[in-house]
């Protein structure tokens, strides 16, 4: 088959052929139609072994279902998060973490959902019934972002959305649910979801209420040292800070069939919109990681493998 395979130069992927994945019981082979662009993967690249196949988060058919009974039958249009395998023709996916696409959903938009969706699930799962709840997501622009906005406001929040540019994002935020936007953070917060790090994380300390919650989902540079004022979080007592690994706490859960679902769900009713700025073929990969990288487009990158 062919997939994009990590190189030892940037961009670190060129489209080449590899063996076929050979899924274990508990997976299904898909044959892949979209899959998105994640930043953590993309900022991963350089790091993985030459040859290796990333991707996080897939769409496309079922062209043989798992050997051990479990998930969808051949032939379903699913979407599916996999720890590395997605950027393929074919990628082996748990059917723990496999879902139909319901027929009013894209395979594009679908693809657009398991990681972004997923984290955004789970940072708001933390902070619990977030009902008229001061909810501030850090790096509203970006693919969780405007996911992570979007349930928030679903689920009934007051919701802040802290950005770089205020003037050039404030009406897309409001249309997607933001109550607020900013450039600067000023008052407290039931719940932050910061999806930007560094020294976004240290101003998002000083503002966490009591009994409130930060959720760190960014990822940090290794020698990244960041300053807070500790009397501002020494007032707010309860106050916690919570560190999330998606992977780790969807496998924990056991439910991301079920949150996939959902998310299809909340897609196919209108209630929430994926944000794809940038749709493209898997041959325009180069130009689609570097726009990602260089912040060109915000939202989600989503590839068609054709
Ligand atoms: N822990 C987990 O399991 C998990 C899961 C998914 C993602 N993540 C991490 O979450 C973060 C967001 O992911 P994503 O896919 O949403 O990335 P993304 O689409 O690239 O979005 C990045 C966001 O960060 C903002 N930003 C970047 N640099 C900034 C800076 N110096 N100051 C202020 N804002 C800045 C961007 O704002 P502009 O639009 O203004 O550029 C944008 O809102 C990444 O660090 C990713 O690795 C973690």
């Amino acid at each position: 088959m062919l997939a994009l395979i990590t190189t030892g130069t940037a961009t670190h992927v060129e489209l080449g052929p590899v063996a076929d994945p050979v899924p274990l019981p508990n997976q299904a082979l898909v044959r892949v139609s979209a899959f998105s662009l994640n930043r953590g993967e993309v900022l991963n690249l350089p790091h993985r072994p030459t040859g290796s196949v990333t991707g996080w988060d897939a769409a496309g058919v079922v062209e043989h279902p798992a050997a051990d009974g479990s998930g969808p039958p051949a032939g379903t249009r699913v979407l599916g998060l996999v720890r590395a395998g997605a950027w393929a023709q074919f990628a082996a996916i748990p059917t723990s973490t496999l879902a139909p696409i319901p027929d009013a959903v894209s395979d594009v938009a679908a693809a657009a959902l398991p990681t972004a969706g997923l984290t955004s699930l789970r940072a708001l799962e933390r902070g619990g019934l977030v009902l008229g709840k001061r909810v501030l997501i850090a790096g509203a622009t970006g693919g969780v972002g405007r996911i992570a906005l979007q349930l928030a406001h679903a689920a009934g929040a007051h919701v802040t959305a802290h950005v770089r540019d205020q003037a050039a994002s404030e009406a897309l935020l409001r249309g997607l649910g933001a109550d607020d936007v900013a450039e600067q953070l000023g008052g407290d917060f039931d719940l932050i979801i910061d999806a930007v790090g560094g020294a976004t994380f240290g101003h998002a300390i000083e503002h966490i209420a009591a009994h409130g919650l930060l959720v760190n989902l960014a990822r940090q540079d290794d020698d990244e040292l960041i300053t807070f004022r500790i009397a501002q979080f020494d007032r707010s007592p309860g106050a916690t800070i919570y560190t999330l690994n998606q992977f780790d706490e969807t496998a924990a859960h056991a439910s991301g069939s079920s949150d996939l679902r959902r998310l299809c769900a909340l897609v196919a009713d209108g209630r929430l919109d994926p944000q794809i700025e940038l749709e493209a073929s898997w041959h325009e990969a180069t130009s689609a990681i570097d726009a990602l990288l260089q912040r060109r487009i915000g939202g989600k990158a989503v590839l068609r493998v054709d």
